[in-house]
This record gives C-alpha cells, structure tokens and sequence, in this order.
C-alpha cells in the first residue's frame, strides 16, 4: 500500500516553494518579497506592489513609467468580448460574469501562447492585470444596464477602473481623488497572500500546463465562496441583516451556538491566530475613507465597531482565536464609495489577480514543479461480486 500524510483541508501540508509572500501567523505579519504590508500600504500604488510582486523588486522611478505604459497598452479587450456579456441574464451575479470572461479570454490569447517563454509568460501576465478593470467594471454595466465605457490610459489603474464603473458617456465624470486612493490601499491589501485557497488553485490548474487565462478562471471560482472572497459581500449582508448596535449581542450568540450553523463573517483566519495585519491597515482606512467623504454616523460601521469589541471579549472569540480579517472592514469603504454589494468579491479578484499571476509564474518556473496530484485515504467498499442489472 501506498504510504502518504492524510491531511484535509492541506492544514499541515506545504505544496511548494514561493518566494513571494510571508506570513507569520502567530505574529499577524504579512510581508510580500521581504516588504510588510504596512510599509506597502503607506507608501507604495497598486502598481508599484503589482511589480514587486511579478518581479521581485520594487520598481525605480523609470521601471515604474515603462511597467504602467506596458500595462495600459493591453487595458482593452478584444471587440468580440463585447457578445459574451449578452450571452448573460441581466440579474446574473458579478462573480458569475468574471469566471465565464476571464476563462473565455483563453481563447483569444491560446495557439500562440508558449507558457515556457519566459517573455510570452510576462506579456499573458500584462495582459490579465491590464484586462481585469475594464472585465470587472463591464460586469458591473451589464447588470445596470448602461454602455460600456472604455479604459483611459491617461488615468491610473484604480481611477481607471472607478471611471470605467461610475462614468457614463453623456456627462463628463470626474473620480473623486480620495476615492481613487483608497481604491488603490484596498488592492493593495488584497494583492497576494500565499497559498490560500484560490491561489492554490491556480497552481494545482497551472500545474498540468493549462492555458494561464483559464487557471486565473479557476482562482476567480475558487475565490467566490463565502469562507474565502466571498466573506467581503457576506460581511456586508451580515451587518444590514444585524441592522442596529443592540443586535449584535444575538448575533454573536448565534455564532457560538454549536448548533447553529451561523458563522460571523469576517471573522477567523486559517493562518492568522492574533490579527490580520490587513485587517487593522483596512480598518484605519476605513475611519480615514468615511471621515474625508464627510460621512458621519454610519450605522454599518456603528455595528462592525460593536461586533468586533463584543466578539474580542468574548472566551469563546478569545479561546479559538478569532479575530476580525481583511474582509471585515473592506465592504464598509466599498459601500461608502458607490460599489454596489455584489461587486466586492469581484475587487477581491481583480487585486488578487496580480498575486496568482505572480504565483502561477514562479510555479512555472520552478525546476521542481510537477503536477498537482493529491491522494487520498478510501473508504468506500471494496471487492464487490458483481450482480448483473436484472438481478439487482
Ligand atoms: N464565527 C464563529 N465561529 C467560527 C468562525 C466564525 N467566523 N470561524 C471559525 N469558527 C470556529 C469554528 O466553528 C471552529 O469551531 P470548533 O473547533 O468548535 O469546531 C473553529 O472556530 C475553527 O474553525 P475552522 O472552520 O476549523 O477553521 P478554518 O481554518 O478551517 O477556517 C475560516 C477559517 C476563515 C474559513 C473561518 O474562520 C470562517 O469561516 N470565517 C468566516 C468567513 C470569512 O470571514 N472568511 C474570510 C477569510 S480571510 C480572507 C479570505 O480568504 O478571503
């Protein structure tokens, strides 16, 4: 018999070497190349980290110019991709929308796509970071019904995409500059953050030599679900359902409940067992984001600031370190700036784009890749006689 590690839900199990991101659980610290997210957050744009990721260093200056022309070069998407969103009910969920195009842009960039050149890697790579605005924000016309609008390459990726999702055609529609930059802090904090579940999932697909765009595909479905991407939405949707501060005393009662099977959203990490880093930088935005938009008494932040003191008191909280994540503030910015709830775990993945590209290519690159093949422990019957179907 075979021997091998039973280990569901990978807990235990490290899958590959990366260079590319580093946590410390214990110590709630995130690094990406030896970088932490607090000093990345700060003083860095999407597009200098979206380097740093891909290729190892920080950009300089004239590094940083020639990435984002390259990048703008490929923002749009081929005409023909227009007819794919037709091909969708007008009410179909975002998310649903993303993996059917991503995993359809496979088709425009396969014949002649080498995946062992490391320049033609690159090139795919360019193209799924620059592409992912213009997808994301044309989901999210679909659904509203209004023309596409095209990418601006005067404009930076956040403001880009902001002006792609609120701008419309007939009246000129200037991105507010304090939205743009937290747009810009959220991808940031979502960029990478080694092999969680999409991620993994991008290399198991990769692993076989597929077609990059359709294991981006992949990483976008993986992503959807409510334990993973899917959280930022459910948080949302958790806060209205608790809709006042006095409510939130049951709710983190339902969630203790071993016989319930509520979870509260955004909270508890697999590897975070003191805080997510993110989760803290995400917050402070949050303050930040609400106070420059003049917001005040926002009932959703009111519950969230609740929760989260009852939840950090609590033994049960306390015992199975269970803190606030990254998802657990995002929504609250996200809402204050206009984006729609269904549209949250789509900025997930459009940040997270740049994280399984960069993960994808190391993997490809590494000369100790093989394929993705986990075993498993049986437990179903064995040596059964056959009994012929009229006799069943
Ligand atoms: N509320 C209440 N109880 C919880 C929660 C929660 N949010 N999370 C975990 N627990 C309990 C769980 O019931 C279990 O209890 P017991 O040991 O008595 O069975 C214990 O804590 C350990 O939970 P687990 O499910 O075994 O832990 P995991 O590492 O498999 O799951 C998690 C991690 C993030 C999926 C989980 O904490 C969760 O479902 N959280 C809510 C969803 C969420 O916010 N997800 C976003 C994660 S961060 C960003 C991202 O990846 O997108």
């Amino acid at each position: 018999t075979d021997h091998f590690t039973y280990d569901p839900g990978f807990t235990s199990t490290g899958s590959c070497e990366s260079k590319i991101s580093f946590i410390d659980g214990d110590k709630g610290i995130l690094q990406h190349r030896g970088y932490s997210i607090e000093d990345l957050a700060e003083n860095c744009d999407f597009m200098e980290v979206a380097y740093l990721l891909l290729k190892g260093e920080l950009p300089n200056i004239d590094e940083k110019a020639k990435f984002e022309t390259d990048i703008t070069m490929h923002t749009m998407v081929h005409e023909q991709l227009h007819k794919f969103y037709d091909g969708f009910r007008r009410d179909a969920h975002p998310m649903a929308i993303m993996v059917g195009v991503v995993g359809a842009l496979s088709a425009f960039y396969h014949d002649s796509l080498d995946i062992n050149d490391p320049h033609q890697r690159m090139v795919a790579s360019y193209r799924l970071i620059a592409k992912m605005p213009t997808i994301a924000a044309w989901a999210y016309k679909y659904s509203v019904g209004q023309p596409f609008m095209y990418p601006r390459n005067d404009m930076r990726y956040a403001e880009d995409f902001l002006h792609m999702m609120f701008a419309v055609p007939c009246e000129d529609y200037k991105v507010n500059p304090v939205l743009a930059k937290a747009m810009d802090r959220i991808l940031i904090l979502h960029a990478d953050h080694e092999q969680n579940a999409s991620t993994s999932t991008v290399r198991l697909a990769g692993s076989s030599g597929a077609n990059p765009f359709a294991c981006i595909a992949a990483g976008i479905a993986s992503l959807w679900g409510p334990a993973h991407g899917g959280a930022n939405e459910a948080v949302l949707n958790m806060l209205t359902e608790i809709g006042t501060p006095d409510r939130v005393g049951e709710f983190v009662a339902k969630a203790k409940d071993k016989n319930d099977p509520f979870r509260l959203m955004g909270f508890g990490h697999r590897v975070y067992k003191n805080f997510d880093p993110r989760a803290k930088i995400m917050a402070k935005t949050c303050h930040e984001v609400l106070g420059e938009l003049g917001i005040k008494d926002e009932p959703l932040l009111e519950i969230a600031m609740q929760l989260e003191k009852i939840a950090l008191e609590d033994d049960y909280f306390i015992e199975k370190k269970l803190y606030p994540n990254v998802d657990f503030y995002s929504g609250i910015i996200l809402k204050a700036m206009g984006i729609p709830t269904s549209m949250f775990t789509v900025l997930f993945a459009l940040a997270r784009t740049t994280g399984w590209i960069a993960q994808w290519n190391e993997m490809i690159e590494d000369p100790s890749q093989r394929i993705g093949r986990p075993r498993q422990l049986y437990t179903g019957e064995v040596d059964r006689d056959f009994v012929p179907l009229h006799q069943r």
